[in-house]
């Protein structure tokens, strides 16, 4: 008896350590566009996680923020018959990918783990194609948030601004100090995050009537002008180096005390706590002045690509990791957003990590919770694109606002 349990005990551990190795040497390999300081951070909870079970890493990092590049790095290596095992990914990109037929399927692992009961049907959009789960949600992050210098903020009188002209006044009050009273790097995918949160502040149906349902009546109205006369006041506390600058660089400028604040995703959290800096004594995160109770969400998900027999179960040890709770709580205390299920603990998440659990949770339940126009989640890329490039001309002087409104009606009516 004593032999028999030894030589399946010894079965078992070869068993085990041959599986390892055969994982292993298949490993994954994953594209994404987590470049930035706070970015490679949480990442490496997701490699040492993996490595910890055996499974290898291949990294194909493409920099660029909101991930325009890496899309086209995709497209090339898909093209070439050559798919990546994992694919970070946002929204409206994930159907489009699914609806070429090139994703795998993760039903069994998700029944079996019970994914739809814990996470959200707002997640599950985009995590599915035709019933079946073709991706694994990793967070949820959001685009309307400020993140203030909290220095910069207490010599201005310390009081969070409410609405858009106490906003203005603040950041006058920057001006005033000698710092850039915004940090933003102009590219398109950043000017878009500002204009989400700009166009929210206008109204939460507004956005929905602009965004989801592209009424062209809420895309050309009197509202829409004002969203742009926004930007381009916006644009004056802007410093002259703003060109082509990476959103990362961008948060540095606030957390150096050379910018007063930056209009940013929660992954600038990221950067933040990188250096070191807390919440509350050295930065101040807030809703953009009035969209408090109302969110613009985005949720980065690993499509899981059709891939060799052979790489199928490193792809799906993936997949559990990446939703076991645990690993929801650490990785994302790190990047900045919020966890992709909701029966995660807030716990070990810091105060602004704590207000974008809940903020979520409320938006979700008052219906004021929205797919990000500027990070994939309101349309597919086409319409995304169209946006953008109004956007972006108008913010750089290229577009009064009476034409951006126009040129947005066209735009969005030619890429539908
Ligand atoms: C992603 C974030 C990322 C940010 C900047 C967003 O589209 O959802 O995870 O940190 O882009 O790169």
């Amino acid at each position: 008896m004593r032999k028999f349990l030894m030589t399946t005990a010894a079965m078992a551990l070869a068993l085990g350590v041959t599986q390892g190795v055969a994982r292993a040497a298949e490993g994954v390999e994953v594209l994404h566009w987590w470049t930035s300081g706070g970015e490679a951070a949480a990442l490496d909870v997701l490699k040492k996680d993996l490595e910890g079970k055996g499974i290898g890493w291949t990294d194909m990092p493409v920099a660029g923020g909101g991930g325009t590049e890496a899309m086209t790095v995709l497209r090339a290596r898909v093209t070439a018959g050559n798919a990546p095992t994992a694919v970070q990914m946002l929204g409206f990109d994930i159907l489009d990918w699914a609806k070429e037929g090139a994703l795998g399927n993760l039903d069994d692992i998700a029944s079996k783990e019970g994914w739809d009961k814990v996470i959200p049907t707002a997640l599950q959009q985009f995590s599915k194609y035709d019933g079946h789960w073709i991706a694994a949600p990793v967070n949820v992050h959001s685009t309307n948030w400020v993140w203030i210098n909290k220095a910069a903020l207490d010599k201005a009188g310390g009081k969070e601004p409410a609405n858009w002209d106490e906003l203005v006044a603040l950041l006058d009050k920057f001006k005033e100090q000698g710092i850039t009273p915004v940090a933003h790097g102009g590219q398109p995918w950043q000017d878009a995050t500002i204009f989400d949160a700009v166009v929210l502040s206008l109204g939460n149906d507004f956005y929905k009537q602009a965004f989801i349902d592209l009424d062209p009546a809420a895309l050309g109205g009197d509202k829409m002008k004002e969203a742009f006369d926004r930007m381009t006041k916006l644009r004056s506390y802007v410093d002259d180096n703003f060109s082509g600058r990476d959103w990362n660089l961008a948060s540095a400028m606030v957390i150096e005390n050379k910018a007063g604040l930056q209009f940013m995703g929660d992954w600038a959290k990221g950067e933040f706590i990188k250096a070191n800096k807390k919440p509350g004594t050295d930065f101040v995160c807030m809703r953009f002045p009035g969209t408090q109770g109302m969110v613009t969400f985005n949720s980065d998900q690993f499509a899981m690509f059709k891939v060799a027999e052979a790489k199928i179960p490193s792809q799906l040890e993936m997949a559990t990791a990446i939703e076991s709770p645990a690993f929801q709580s650490a990785f994302n205390v790190v990047k900045g957003s919020a966890p992709a299920r909701t029966d995660v603990s807030d716990e070990a998440f810091d105060d602004c990590g704590k207000k974008a659990i809940k903020d979520l949770a409320e938006a979700n339940t008052a219906g004021t919770l929205y797919g990000s126009m500027a990070h994939g989640h309101a349309n597919p890329a086409s319409v995304k694109n169209a946006i953008y490039d109004v956007v972006t001309r108008q913010f750089n002087g290229e577009l009064s606002s009476e034409d951006a409104v126009k040129e947005l009606v066209s735009a969005v009516e030619a890429a539908k």
